[in-house]
């Protein structure tokens, strides 16, 4: 049996625009083991949403192959595409456009719980209500709609209904990037909670160094679409080994 929830190998893909060729990823081969926490770390452009795309098959890539729970998906499309891809779940920088407007956060979670367990409607609600606690969220929180509460809260709403997807991947991308630093530092700790609660994977991506290494036990170091660094959180930071990832350390961290 494998260890290994997600594996990329050589991925490739760029975008014409006009005359001009963005190379956003290049090559990028990482992996991410059961139960690990992994950082995608670099700066603004540098490609990591694009590869997150890639990863969830929002986006085709040009080259290359993407392995999820022993599963190649990369050129897999329609309904064995739907049923890989319930096995990665997602969270951006912007949680409430994530949510449809018109539905309650309970609604909203019930969804995604419907298309995961086959339960009665109470049992869809009870365990609506379970998720809303589980991420410090009173069941209260189920009747409201993404406008009515705060951003830290309406993050705290997509992590739980992430997990209604029982995920073997969470990606978060940029996930705390829009947050106040104590708002931040609260979703961080909840996430690290729920990993260690469910055992899923995370891949975290973020621009910020310093939170990955607060978060992430190894990490890829990613600049201009390529993985420039990658390994131990604690030995990049110590012994960064390549010019972009000093000049990154040099740009966050106090000397
Ligand atoms: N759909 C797209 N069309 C054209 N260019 C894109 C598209 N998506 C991303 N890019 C370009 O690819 C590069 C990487 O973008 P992105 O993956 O969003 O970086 P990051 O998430 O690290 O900020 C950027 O130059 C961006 O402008
Ligand atoms: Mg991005």
């Amino acid at each position: 049996m494998s260890c290994e929830v997600l594996r990329t190998e050589n991925l490739y893909k760029s975008f014409s625009i006009g005359d001009n060729t963005v190379s956003a990823v290049r090559d990028v081969s990482l992996f991410v083991g059961k139960n690990e926490v992994v950082g995608l770390v670099g700066e603004s452009g540098c490609g990591k949403s694009t590869l997150a795309r890639l990863i969830t098959r929002l986006d085709f890539p040009d080259r290359g192959e993407i392995i999820l729970c022993g599963e190649n998906i990369s050129r897999a499309s329609g309904r064995e595409l739907r049923r890989a891809c319930k096995n990665i779940k997602m969270i951006f920088q912007e949680p409430r456009s994530s949510f449809d407007p018109r539905l309650t956060l309970g609604a909203s979670i019930r969804e995604t719980l419907k298309m995961t367990e086959k339960m009665t409607a109470k049992e869809y609600r009870d365990k609506s209500v379970d998720l809303l606690r589980q991420v410090g969220l009173d069941e209260s929180y189920g009747h409201m709609k993404p406008t009515d509460i705060s951003g830290g809260e309406c993050q705290r709403a997509a992590i739980a209904r992430a997990l209604a997807g029982a995920p073997k991947l969470l990606i978060c991308d940029e996930a705390t990037s829009a947050l106040d630093v104590s708002i931040q530092a609260q979703i961080l700790e909840l996430l690290r909670m729920v990993q260690k609660e469910t055992g899923m994977s995370v891949l975290f991506i973020s621009h910020d160094l310093a939170l990955v290494s607060s978060f992430c036990a190894r990490t890829y170091v990613m600049n201009n679409g390529k993985i420039v660094e990658q390994g131990e959180t604690r030995r990049i930071i110590n012994e960064p080994q390549n010019d972009y990832t000093k000049a990154l350390i040099a740009s966050v961290l106090p000397i």
